[in-house]
């Protein structure tokens, strides 16, 4: 199965971006929501976390690791390469590959947690491409928090992104990166407060093309992944508002399995 882990249920924003480009392929959720959120810990705790999910879900039967979280994608990519021999696709490399296509003023703005601004990899992944771009980063860290609540739509919701957007919206970007699992939620929202003539990159779209490009290249391998049924979605911490919060993203039923780190395969 393709394994997908994140700090918490912010991944299926991912999963939902493998339903539409790969359907019917089965996924093997992990969200870590007993630790949530990664965001604002340290590089080196969010790259010990991400070595454990990524670790238990290989025990668990996926081939094929897919790190949806922006946090852990900015500071563990590299170390979760020389751990595992298993493909690992992460979402800030292919995002900065197409932001760094898609500028024609040469200046990116990208929002992220405050990890994932801090560690720069975003930047760096787009002076890999081309080294002529500039690249705005913003922390945006009430956005998760105010997703996760519901609150969207609410009046309080709109002044803050316009406030944490307020910084970038005079640095004159043609592109940004939304450079988090929960942006997606609100990217009409982000859209009329950052401008309708810059253009928004999706990490989530962006991995899963990836994805899809490899296994296109691999068929065998992509026969082996289909093995099970259906998703399987698993996670640290099982509460009312992460099931009510998964289902209305996902918009089907969803089953949230709590399982504890140190079970053997099968849990
Ligand atoms: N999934 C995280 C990310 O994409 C956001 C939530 C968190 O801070 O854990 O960076």
């Amino acid at each position: 199965m393709i394994g997908v882990f994140d700090s918490g249920i912010g991944g299926l924003t991912v999963v939902k971006e493998i339903t539409k480009q790969l359907p019917g392929m089965p996924v093997l959720y992990l969200g870590d929501t007993a630790r949530t959120p990664y965001g604002n810990k340290s590089p080196e705790t969010i790259g010990q976390y991400a070595l454990q999910d990524a670790r238990f879900l290989i025990d668990h039967g996926a081939t094929v690791i897919v790190v949806a979280c922006n946090s852990a994608s900015s500071v563990a990519s590299k170390i979760l390469n020389s751990e595992f021999d298993n493909p690992v696709f992460e979402v800030i490399t292919p995002a900065a590959r197409r932001a760094a296509t898609l500028t024609k003023k040469k200046r990116v703005g990208v929002i992220g947690t405050r990890a994932t601004i801090g560690s720069r990899a975003y930047e760096q992944a787009i002076h890999a491409v081309d080294d002529r771009v500039s690249v705005m980063g913003q922390a945006c860290p009430l956005f998760v928090p105010l997703i996760e609540e519901g609150w969207a739509k609410k009046g309080e919701t709109t002044r803050i992104v316009k406030l944490s957007l307020q910084g970038l919206k005079t640095k004159n970007i043609d592109t940004l990166i939304l450079g988090c699992t929960h942006y997606p939620i609100i990217r009409d929202l982000i859209h009329a407060k950052i401008g309708k003539r810059v253009t928004l990159v999706d990490p989530a779209e962006e991995v899963v093309k990836d994805l899809r490009q490899y296994l296109d290249a691999h068929q065998a391998v992509a026969q082996s992944l289909r093995s099970a049924a259906d998703h399987r979605f698993m996670v640290t911490d099982v509460t009312e508002h992460f099931q009510s919060i998964a289902q209305s993203w996902l918009k089907r039923s969803v089953r949230l399995e709590k399982v504890t780190f140190g079970e053997g395969p099968g849990v």
